[in-house]
């Protein structure tokens, strides 16, 4: 007998996506205990994912492809034209490889005492000020270790600016009017600046360290043997860049983490799979990425519903992350819960699920873990500070999410 999938009654929900943001999807299908749901937005039928099941189908690259799935806004302003995320098939195998190429176990220990010794480096400063809001500050941080790690040449009085610009990329997708023209003037300087940079190398001028991303993004060849257009290189650059910037999100919300639960800052101080298991629940528990948008490339009927060919699919990130059905007690921050956890590639799915390689997980969750590591190791370790009193509660209705605040800290002491 044919099961009607739960569907949301009305003519378009497009502004329940502002109105209800982390939650818009975890809303609709968690209270029918299933994996799929259907809506409108913007007058299309639109498929709605949730759940280890919901994941494993959304990256089965039979029945979905991302060409055409993201939406202008978002091309436009956090992603770039041309990137890797909007390639299918066997380009976007042979750019996933240049990206992967990156992460090998010497670079992300660079990545580690680079990160250190930028965070020594800012302590030392903070130590002068009065006040302090860290997520400005990991802005900036994490600027100057981007462009240090990626190879770009940052003189110091354009970190202010450069990490402005990025941000402006991060937030700009969610924008509108004003904000979001800021946030497409922001990509198009960064991409200039960048595609200049990747001219000099290709030009013999500068030769950056081989192995790192401006070397291989400047030098890489497509399938067809060419050198990327410029502008692509330039996208994918800013595609290790920006991410790297955005850990800033991570680092003030594990920072209210560790004030709430005071006692994970004596933990992750004495054991370093404390501090694994610290960073696996802020990267589970915290808002980030809400959802991914996908294709179908075929009708199929799953779990009873009929997906028609060329129908917009979104999965759940947030809603997954917090699946009473994977995760017990989900809306608690709970560490622990990483101690035992043997899990799969499509439970906790942060930075995406399914395989590196043949998929579009995100390639940079091993530098991401690397710079937390560095950064609560060093701020449990090395930093003493005063907390005013300051609204550190987050909106789950803002994209992205950020503590109020931003983490002020006074009389700032390096250990
Ligand atoms: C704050 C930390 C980060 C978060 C929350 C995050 C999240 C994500 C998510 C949700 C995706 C989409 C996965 C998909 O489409 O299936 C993604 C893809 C991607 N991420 Fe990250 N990411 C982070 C850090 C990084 C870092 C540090 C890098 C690079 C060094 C990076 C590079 C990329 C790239 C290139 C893709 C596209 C992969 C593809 O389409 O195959 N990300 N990320």
């Amino acid at each position: 007998m044919a099961v009607q999938v739960p569907r949301d009654k009305g003519i378009d929900r497009t502004l329940s996506i502002f109105k209800d943001g982390y939650e818009f999807i975890q809303k609709r299908i968690q209270m029918h205990h299933l994996d799929v749901y259907e809506t409108k937005i913007l007058g299309q039928k639109v498929a709605l994912l949730s759940g280890e099941e919901g994941v494993k189908l959304f990256y089965d690259n039979e029945k979905m492809k991302r060409n055409g799935a993201m939406p202008p806004h978002i091309l436009n302003t956090l992603f770039g034209k041309g990137g890797v995320q909007t390639l299918d098939g066997g380009s976007h195998e042979h750019r996933k490889r240049l990206f992967m190429s990156l992460m090998t176990p010497e670079r992300l220990k660079d990545l580690h005492h680079i990160t250190t010794r930028h965070w020594k480096a800012f302590a030392l400063e903070w130590e002068k000020k009065k006040k302090v809001i860290l997520f400005y500050e990991a802005l900036e941080l994490l600027t100057r270790v981007g462009c240090e790690w990626a190879g770009l040449p940052l003189g110091d009085k354009e970190v202010s600016k450069c990490s402005k610009e990025l941000n402006h990329l991060i937030e700009g997708a969610s924008k509108v009017g004003p904000r979001y023209l800021v946030s497409i003037r922001a990509r198009n300087k960064l991409e200039q600046w960048i595609g200049s940079i990747i001219q000099t190398v290709r030009q013999g001028k500068h030769e950056p360290r081989k192995g790192s991303a401006l070397y291989e993004m400047a030098l890489h060849k497509d399938l067809n043997g060419d050198l990327l257009d410029i502008h692509v290189a330039a996208v994918e650059l800013l595609n290790v860049i920006r991410p790297l910037v955005a850990i800033s999100r991570y680092l003030v919300f594990g920072a209210v983490a560790l004030e709430k639960q005071p006692d994970w800052n004596i933990k992750i101080m004495s054991n370093d799979d404390h501090l694994r298991c610290f960073i696996q629940e802020v990267r589970r528990y915290y808002p980030f990425f809400p959802f991914l948008a996908a294709i179908t490339t075929n009708d199929f009927v799953w779990q009873q519903y009929h997906f028609k060919q060329g129908q917009m699919v979104l999965l759940d990130l947030y809603g997954t992350n917090h699946d009473p059905r994977i995760w017990e007690n989900p809306d608690n921050f709970e560490p622990e819960r990483f101690k035992e956890y043997k899990g799969s590639i499509y439970d906790l799915v942060p930075q995406g699920g399914g395989d590196y390689y043949d998929g579009h997980r995100c390639p940079g969750e091993w530098p991401t873990i690397e710079v937390m590591k560095a950064s609560f190791a060093f701020m449990s370790k090395h930093l003493e500070y005063q907390l005013p009193t300051q609204d550190m509660s987050y909106s789950l209705r803002k994209i992205p999410s950020l503590p109020k605040s931003g983490f002020v800290m006074r009389k700032v002491r390096c250990k």
